[in-house]
């Protein structure tokens, strides 16, 4: 083994390294410290406020019996944690805070290896950004999605059925006391989402990175398993440290290649764009949204999930698994790109059965043929917008229609379902002043609600743009993280009630009617500057002022770029 990083603070017989030892003793046994022992830290994102990742203590406890029995030393790191579902005014406009609180964590103390407890939906991505900035040997345990609840017989997906059974209650199908007793039967129990929506998808996207021990992403965190394989990742992450395998050694350009055929192949979140945008950023590779309609093109949609499909997470796993779904298309997989093992991902995949091939389909018969992400352009996005075909309504992936333009979502509140709304089926809803800089922090808005009017006629879904992202768990024809957002001064600024908007995904087009000189004359009066974000202090200041556009991952500037494990000075 090399020099371990941790000796620069342990090793030796001077006052410093006294200091560091003498601390840190209480009850550890006498050779822990010794210069030779892996000195593993447990990156804990657990929190009752993140109430997806609760359990996560008590996954800890697994990882830590690992580290102990392959000879390494644990340390629990609490570290900053999101609840996706609970903060405001985003979980999004914490996501690089978090990652550069770990990042610097991860630096500053006397850590060899990093295991990095994630789940609910930006957990994962700030700890592969921090992981990836400072190049420590770094491995994943995704915590797992809950078991199925279920509402008068029904599954519930997390997510999913809060947008239907809400749309619903508004178009009056269900009462309201009907929808606020589904709400006891959402939940089950310990994990994140059971639908694929972001977390589902991070735990895939870390897995196919080779970020995780193959065949850990999906297992569900009431399962046992869940426990066994936290273990391993404890042993395993003492041998990575030997071996020196690094974050960038593992999460190549290929890797990212794989991640995202990965993520169309079991119909993943929207959101998986800017987080895999971001962590490529911080390993300097040129990820672009071509590389993700590039790579998606022909993959299938084999797992018939919700949002886009009807089973859940538990349903999955019961069917085989995510390498089940994987390895009917292994042929996609870019061979090269290793996992925290040491071996190639595509070597993980191969012999999986499939028990039940109404979860899993078949490759011939898929949920849908060829429904990656798709990246649209035009006038009204010259730098790129997003959708996710799988989740939308066929008919309407080819649509022109009239603008109905909202200036901001309190805009959009306020007017939606005011009966003299001039909208009907064939408008296309804009909504703007929502994407990072203008919200800030780019929420998940995306998918607005329908008319009120409209939904009691018995529209269900309808043409929606915006600069917002949407919950990985919704659903709908919904045009996604249009840039440059219009409080960055993009055309969608200037885009007024009544212009002509075309959708066409098949020919990736995105665009509006208006004359150049038309729109020299709007550029000159920004409708809604007034409804844009502008934050004097703290972190939403430093935010707004740094913060990328979409189409590059909406991480700070200054955080572009690894930095490195090395820390130039003696704290005495
Ligand atoms: Fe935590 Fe969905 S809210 S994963
Ligand atoms: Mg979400």
């Amino acid at each position: 083994m090399n020099q371990l990083r941790s000796a620069d603070w342990y090793a030796g017989s001077d006052r410093n390294a006294y200091i560091h030892r003498a601390w840190m003793r209480r009850g550890l046994p006498e050779d822990a410290l010794d210069g030779t022992r892996p000195q593993i830290a447990i990156a804990n994102t657990a929190s009752d406020l993140t109430p997806c990742n609760m359990h996560l203590t008590e996954v800890a406890e697994s990882v830590k019996q690992g580290v102990w029995a392959a000879g390494g030393v644990p340390y629990n790191l609490p570290v900053v944690s999101l609840g996706e579902t609970q903060v405001k005014p985003t979980a999004m406009l914490w996501r690089n805070m978090a990652a550069m609180a770990m990042e610097e964590m991860f630096r500053a103390n006397p850590i060899d290896g990093l295991v990095l407890l994630g789940g609910c939906d930006k957990t994962i991505p700030a700890l592969l950004m921090a992981a990836a900035s400072v190049d420590i040997p770094a491995v994943v345990v995704p915590g797992g999605p809950m078991m199925t609840g279920h509402f008068r017989g029904e599954p519930l997906g997390c997510g999913t059925d809060v947008w239907r059974l809400s749309e619903e209650a508004r178009a009056g199908t269900i009462s309201r006391a009907q929808f606020l007793q589904s709400e006891q039967s959402m939940i089950r129990g310990k994990g994140h989402c059971n639908t694929m929506g972001t977390a589902s998808t991070m735990a895939v996207v870390a897995e196919a990175l080779g970020m995780t021990i193959p065949g850990f992403a999906g297992t569900p965190a009431a399962d046992a398993r869940l426990l066994s394989l936290s273990h391993d990742t404890g042993r395993l992450i003492v041998d990575m440290v030997a071996a020196g395998r690094r974050p960038s050694d593992i999460m190549t350009k290929d890797a990212f290649l794989n991640a995202i055929i990965a993520v169309a192949a079991v119909g993943g979140s929207t959101n998986s764009v800017v987080h895999l945008l971001a962590i490529a950023g911080r390993l300097g590779l040129d990820l672009t949204l071509e590389d993700f309609d590039a790579a998606g093109a022909g993959v299938p949609v084999m797992a018939n999930l919700q949002p886009s499909g009807q089973y859940l997470m538990d349903d999955l796993y019961r069917a085989g698994g995510l390498l089940a779904v994987l390895s009917q298309v292994k042929d996609l997989f870019h061979p090269e790109p290793l996992t925290v093992t040491g071996r190639p991902f595509v070597d993980s995949l191969g012999e999986h059965p499939v028990y039940d091939d109404t979860v899993i389909l078949p490759r011939d018969a898929p949920l849908m043929d060829d429904a990656g992400i798709a990246v649209l352009r035009g006038n009204l996005a010259p730098r790129g917008a997003i959708i996710k075909p799988s989740a939308a309504t066929p008919e309407l992936l080819q649509h022109v229609g009239p603008a109905v333009v909202f200036d901001s979502i309190e805009d959009m509140r306020a007017r939606i379902d005011d009966p003299g709304l001039e909208v009907t089926a064939d408008s296309v809803l804009v909504l703007r002043g929502c994407g990072p800089r203008g919200y800030p922090g780019m929420p998940e808005v995306g998918n607005m609600p329908l008319p009120r009017k409209l939904l009691e006629q018995g529209v269900r879904d309808m043409v929606r743009i915006s600069d917002a992202r949407m919950s990985g768990t919704a659903y709908g024809t919904v045009i996604l993280q249009v840039a440059p957002e219009a409080a960055a001064g993009g055309p969608l600024a200037f885009i007024r009630t009544g212009d002509i908007v075309t959708v066409d995904v098949e020919n990736r087009v995105l665009s509006f009617e208006v004359s150049d000189e038309e729109m020299q004359s709007r550029s000159q009066t920004p409708a809604s500057e007034a409804a844009y974000a502008a934050p004097q202090r703290g972190w939403a200041k430093v935010y707004v002022d740094h913060v990328m556009q979409a189409d590059t991952g909406a991480d700070l500037d200054f955080l572009v770029g690894s930095s490195g494990d090395a820390v130039s000075r003696e704290s005495h």
